[in-house]
């Protein structure tokens, strides 16, 4: 691998000038730069260190209709039930079929699956009507991450830039939307060991994943801000299904620990939900009991909560033995064992928090953005493929599914571009402020999750929503734009603006939808309404919401 950090070309002015440049270090990012190097050469920026993703920290694992009672019609089935109507059938066809060789493929790689006999150790999850997750006991994200990143450090026209902050897309867009209708992608401007630089790219790839951490209370890591669905609506990009953001049901609630994820799998072994009270209550809210899908479970414990007035409810595998446990979820074992509790004995303190946007940056199943030259992919980008709702370890396949086919096209429309992208500036900004004090800018982003979390999340109503809509405005004001000439020390302005955006973006979608579907619950519109609703909603820069009928 060539320098890792260096990412100024000193021939062309700072400035470094790559065939395909990907943006994010997930199964996305890594999936693609793999597939794009196959055919020319690849720049793969990401934000922290190459392991720190989302993906990552994957646990329960990757759906795919592998089993011998399986088949692709039944995974389309579940797929399609949990998006509660919305889901793009092409898509989901697609992300079931093409996974059976992505995930083959993976294993052939040397991802370290747990096995039983001849075939991988199915695992169930919620709403799967089939065991179809394949996993690496509750640790699948880092055993998948540490494949394809090998392969990717192996790979000799894959150039990797780590700490390398993505700003915004380098467009031709200027400012009238009509030229905005056939803009090109040129790159990015970022930033990378203190210095702002421009990544010049003949296509891009979106994969920065989701944006969890605009919540307070969430499974994400910290470079979960959102970054590439603000940097795309700024450029102009098609954004759709915002107002769905997924809520895990299980999230550890326990003084001094973070919101560390338990596995869906724990409760597909056969965990069960108690409240303070010591009554298991799934039972009453779905047939399916703990494996409902996960917005009526997310659902259920809150309403739960509000009934006992207790903050958590609890996570019961203790009938479990103690061999199975570890064996089968030993990163959660430790992990809570470090906070002074053992799964194996104690009641697991739980509550849900934000896990996975299903919304986001409009492709098509090729992965192509509205931008020429902009390809997406992974939790930044919408295909449809989750409707209203994620069903579990779906998130997974499909950025192997569409990270490989986005390489695939980002190359090939690389290879149609003259040899040099123009010099262009960034997507429009006008104003150059100061960098506000950086204890101003965690009180705005603060404050963004505060309002977000009463009005925003499991449950929204009108008010709520317009009152949020109206705070994320003035905070708006108050913080000002991405600067047009950034500074080095300006990433936490940036993010700040970032969620900022992306808040603006989920709650305008979510105010417009006024029906109850999938993981966007109104309480003032408490059901769902097919003769209305049975349509997507699209955001753009500068534009009021637009509903559109699905494809
Ligand atoms: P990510 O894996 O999040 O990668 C995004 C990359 O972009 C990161 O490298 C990030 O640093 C980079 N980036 C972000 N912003 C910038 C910027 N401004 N500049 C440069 N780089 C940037 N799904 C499943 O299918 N199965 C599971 O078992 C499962 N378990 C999960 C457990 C947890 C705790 C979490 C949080 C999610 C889980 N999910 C699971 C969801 C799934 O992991 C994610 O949806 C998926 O991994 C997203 O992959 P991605 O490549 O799109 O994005
Ligand atoms: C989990 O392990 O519960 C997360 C699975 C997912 O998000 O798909």
């Amino acid at each position: 691998m060539e320098n890792p950090t260096s990412a100024v070309n000193p021939e062309r002015n700072s400035s470094w000038d790559t065939d395909v440049l990907i943006i994010g270090s997930g199964a996305a990012g890594l999936r693609a730069a793999l597939a794009a190097s196959e055919h020319t050469s690849v720049t793969l920026i990401t934000k922290t260190t190459l392991t720190e993703s989302n993906t990552h920290y994957a646990q329960g694992g990757i759906a795919v209709a592998m089993n011998l009672d399986d088949t692709v019609a039944l995974h389309i089935k579940d797929t399609c039930a949990a998006g509660a109507g919305l889901c793009d059938a092409k898509a989901v066809e697609m992300m079931v079929s093409e996974g059976i060789p992505r995930v083959a493929e993976l294993l052939d790689w040397g991802a370290n699956f747990d096995w039983e006999g001849t075939l991988p150790r199915f695992t169930q999850e919620a709403a799967h009507s089939r065991r179809r997750i394949v996993h690496k006991g509750d640790a699948t994200g880092r055993e998948t991450t540490d494949v394809l990143i090998q392969r990717v450090l192996n790979t000799e026209n894959i150039h990797v830039l780590q700490n390398t902050f993505a700003i915004d897309l380098l467009t031709d867009a200027g400012t009238s939307q009509e030229f905005q209708e056939t803009a090109t992608c040129y790159g990015v401007t970022a930033i990378v060991d203190q210095h702002v630089t421009s990544i010049r790219a003949k296509s891009t790839i979106l994969a920065t994943g989701g944006l969890g951490r605009i919540y307070p209370c969430t499974s994400n890591p910290k470079v979960a801000t959102g970054d590439g669905f603000a940097a795309a609506w700024r450029a102009g990009c098609e954004m759709v299904d915002m107002e769905f953001v997924q809520f895990h049901p299980t999230t550890l609630f326990l003084d001094g620990a973070p919101n560390f994820l338990i596995s869906e799998a724990v409760r597909g072994e056969g965990g069960q939900l108690i409240n303070i009270r010591g009554e298991r209550f799934m039972e009453r809210y779905h047939e399916r009991g703990e494996l409902a899908p996960r917005d009526v479970v997310s659902r259920a414990i809150q309403i739960e909560m509000e009934l006992t007035g207790f903050p958590c409810v609890y996570l019961d595998i203790t009938h479990k033995p103690a061999e199975f446990i570890h064996e089968r979820f030993p990163t959660i074992s430790e992990t809570t064992k470090h906070y002074g509790l053992d799964i194996n004995i104690d009641l697991i303190p739980v509550r849900p928090g934000a896990h996975f946007m299903m919304g986001g940056i409009r492709t098509n199943t090729d992965t192509e953005t509205n931008l020429k030259g902009l390809y997406a992919c992974g939790e930044v980008a919408c295909t449809g493929v989750h409707g209203a709702n994620r069903l579990a370890s779906n998130s997974l396949l499909e950025c192997l599914v569409y990270g490989a086919r986005a390489g695939t096209n980002a190359a090939a429309f690389a290879a149609s571009q003259p040899s040099h992208p123009p010099d262009i500036l960034p997507a429009g900004h006008t104003e150059t402020s100061q960098t506000p004090d950086l204890d101003f800018i965690e009180a705005v982003k603060d404050a963004v999750r505060e309002t977000l979390w009463e009005n925003v999340s499991i449950e929204r109503n009108g008010e709520g929503l317009r009152q949020t809509l109206a705070e994320l405005k003035d905070l708006t004001i108050n913080l000002g734009n991405v600067p047009a000439t950034p500074a080095p020390n300006d990433i936490a302005r940036i993010e700040a603006v970032n969620m900022l955006n992306v808040a603006l973006m989920i709650t305008e979608s979510a105010l417009e939808r006024t029906e109850s579907r999938g993981a966007h619950y109104r309480a003032d519109f408490p059901t769902q309404d097919d003769s209305d609703w049975h349509r997507r909603i699209l955001i753009k820069n500068n534009n009021p919401p637009k509903v559109i009928s699905l494809e």
